[in-house]
């Protein structure tokens, strides 16, 4: 993708801030809308090529302001963590449906014709019981969070519909890299083994995840984004499970730390925690673009190793 003025919505987070530099890197025109909730992530070199705004996604006027022009939104700006969000449920709807409904009346509006939506595989909820999940599955939102994402998914699918704008809906599977904070298990992994202290895993640690690394995640999705029509749904997943127990040894083992393995109840009411099995299917997503992640968590945990040690 080049010479297209794009706006980002959480383009200063962590998945936002790759994809604002790969897209910028591509020759594009890059406008940020975020809150800053978790700081700026957007590196200095990056932030000098783009323009900016601290503006809440869900200020509609704002949004239909800053959009003029633009050939494409991606729409990344969302409240999420588990415990955030079980601690904030109402704001967390607030976030996803008012913000969606912001950049649609600003597409609307300004005749943008394009929406990438950062959806989540957490919407599968319980289903990835004994094989990896693909789309066509019936799925389980259980929390504000998925919930709220499932209903902006059938609300794109309307848009299209009613407006003829095409778009995508992204299910992440546990996208992981450079710059993501410790709300998620592996930054949170490395900081305790890093700081000699105990790696604390909810449960019996059996429980697996689809670690995808975020480069891939971003190359997926601008390469999904060149090619959009219609409404669509991928999975963005590299395919292979991890349990908890086994990514706590990895990132032991890499820092060289003699930190222990602690087992803790997982909080109660914090549904997230207690799925027990997460995996997806990229299939789709290959046959569609001809590329899905394939960095091994291995790789990926080396990269993020590297960069804390300078
Ligand atoms: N990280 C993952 O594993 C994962 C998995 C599934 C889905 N997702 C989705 O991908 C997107 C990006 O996630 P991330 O991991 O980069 O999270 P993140 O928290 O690092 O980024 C979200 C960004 O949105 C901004 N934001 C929040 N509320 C806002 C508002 N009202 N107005 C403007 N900006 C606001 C925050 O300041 C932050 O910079 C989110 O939509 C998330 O739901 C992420």
């Amino acid at each position: 993708m080049t010479n297209q003025r794009i706006v980002i919505t959480g383009g200063a987070g962590f998945i936002g801030s790759h994809l604002t530099a790969l897209l910028v890197e591509q020759g594009n025109q890059v406008v940020v809308i975020d809150t800053l909730l978790r700081g700026n992530k957007i590196p200095k070199e990056v932030l000098s090529k783009i323009e900016f705004h601290r503006v809440d996604v869900c200020d509609r006027a704002k949004v239909a302001e800053l959009s003029k022009g633009a050939d494409i939104i991606f729409h990344f700006a969302a409240i999420l963590g588990v415990d955030i969000v079980a601690d904030n449920p109402i704001e967390t709807m607030e976030t996803e449906v008012n913000g969606m409904q912001s950049v649609a009346a600003a597409a609307i509006e300004n005749g943008i014709s394009k929406i990438i939506y950062a959806s989540t595989s957490g919407i599968y909820g319980h289903l990835a019981l004994e094989q990896s999940v693909n789309e066509d599955i019936l799925v389980d939102p259980r929390t504000s969070y998925a919930m709220a994402k499932r209903y902006n998914e059938i609300y794109l699918a309307s848009l299209y519909e009613e407006k003829g704008i095409d778009s995508i809906a992204l299910r992440f599977f546990n996208v992981y890299g450079l710059r993501q904070d410790n709300r998620m298990v592996i930054p949170r992994f490395f900081e305790q083994a890093l700081d000699g202290e105990a790696l604390t895993v909810f449960g019996s640690g059996e429980q697996t995840r689809d670690f995808t690394y975020v480069e891939d995640a971003v190359k997926s999705t601008v390469l999904l984004a060149e090619k959009v029509k219609g409404f669509e749904i991928f999975n963005i997943a590299n395919e292979k499970e991890a349990t908890i127990s086994d990514l706590a040894q990895k990132i032991k083992s890499i820092t060289g730390s003699q930190s222990p393995l602690k087992y803790i109840d997982a909080p109660s009411k914090r549904y997230d925690y207690e799925v027990g099995r997460r995996y997806g299917s990229s299939e789709k997503l290959e046959n569609f673009i001809n590329y899905k992640p394939n960095t091994g968590l291995d790789e990926g945990l080396q990269v993020i190793l590297q960069e804390l040690k300078n």
